[in-house]
């Protein structure tokens, strides 16, 4: 067995650069993080390493999408432990930058508005936060140029406003949606996981039973996923329920009582002191249910 390659670190732009003029081909994949990985980032990685010949993996904690009162100072920093994760994942090249390399003017003062869509779901509860998102990610898909862009599913609003971003604002680059990696008992794998006590943990397995239990009710239409998966989450009081919605995947309104198709079934909830999301998309109507998919969205403009 050969041992793996160590991933070449840039933490400066001309680093970056120079790291990706170094690499044999062009056809390279970004998959942006802001550290803290998991397997969920893992199992972006080795998508994004089998599709194309190199993967620069971004590791930046974007001070952009926090808010005043959100967890930027106490978000887990394990450089090494993603380095580990990062060389058995096959990846290229890691960009670390600090936010002075990213913005070396402060604050930027210009900005990517994520519009309406922004401000629904996740925006109500974090004002700001998708324009922050969609800012930085729009700097590192040019600084590191990258083809393709690997997301997870597990953050559904900002995978389909990077998708809107790209489509409307004509970036060159494809973008793919991986499907949610869970543990073994269903939650979904997320850096914040680390906040949970072991009874907070507990707790939080009602978001993918909720989850899975709409999924199973999707048959029978919108009100049987809502109330089947209510009917979860009010066993479980000590899961504060930020909201828990089905919705159309593209506009993120409520599906009414007629509709069927594909939809989105997403819940917030603050378990402890950690607010956690889920989802999942399933299929309303005859033969729904569940789906686990993974989607490539390519760009919009083929001659870009
Ligand atoms: O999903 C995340 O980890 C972040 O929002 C991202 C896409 C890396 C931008 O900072």
């Amino acid at each position: 067995m050969t041992t793996p390659t160590v991933p070449v670190v840039a933490h400066t732009r001309d680093e970056l650069k120079a790291a990706r003029e170094a690499l044999p081909s062009r056809d390279v994949a970004v998959v942006m993080t802001m550290g803290a990985l998991h397997d969920g980032h893992a199992r972006l990685i080795r998508a994004a390493r089998q599709r194309h010949d190199h993967v620069v993996v971004t590791i930046f904690l974007n001070p952009l999408q926090f808010g005043p009162k959100e967890d930027l100072s106490r978000y887990p920093r394990t450089f090494d432990a993603d380095m580990e994760i990062c060389t058995d994942a096959g990846v290229d090249v890691v960009f670390a930058p600090t936010p002075d390399v990213v913005y070396p003017d402060g604050d930027p003062g210009v900005r990517v508005s994520a519009g309406p869509l922004g401000d629904l779901l996740e925006g109500k509860a974090r004002p700001g936060h998708f324009d922050g998102v969609l800012t930085v990610v729009g700097k590192l898909l040019h600084l590191t140029a990258a083809r393709s862009a690997y997301f997870g599913q597990k953050d559904a609003q900002q995978m389909l406003l990077i998708r809107r971003m790209v489509r409307d604002l004509d970036f060159p680059v494809d973008v793919v949606s991986v499907p949610t990696v869970r543990e073994a008992d269903g939650l979904a794998m997320s850096s914040r996981n680390t906040y949970l006590t072991a009874s907070d943990r507990e707790v939080a397995l009602c978001l993918s039973r909720a989850l899975r239990a709409g999924g199973e009710a999707a048959v029978f239409g919108p009100s049987a996923v809502r109330r089947a998966a209510r009917e979860v989450l009010v066993e479980e009081p000590l899961a504060l329920v930020d909201y828990l919605v089905l919705v159309h995947p593209e506009t993120l309104a409520d599906v009414p009582e007629w509709y069927r198709g594909e939809a989105l079934l997403a819940v917030a909830a603050k378990i402890g002191t950690t607010r956690l999301i889920d989802n999942t998309p399933l299929v309303v109507g005859p033969g729904g249910g569940a789906i686990d998919v993974f989607t490539d969205v390519p760009h919009a403009r083929a001659d870009v």
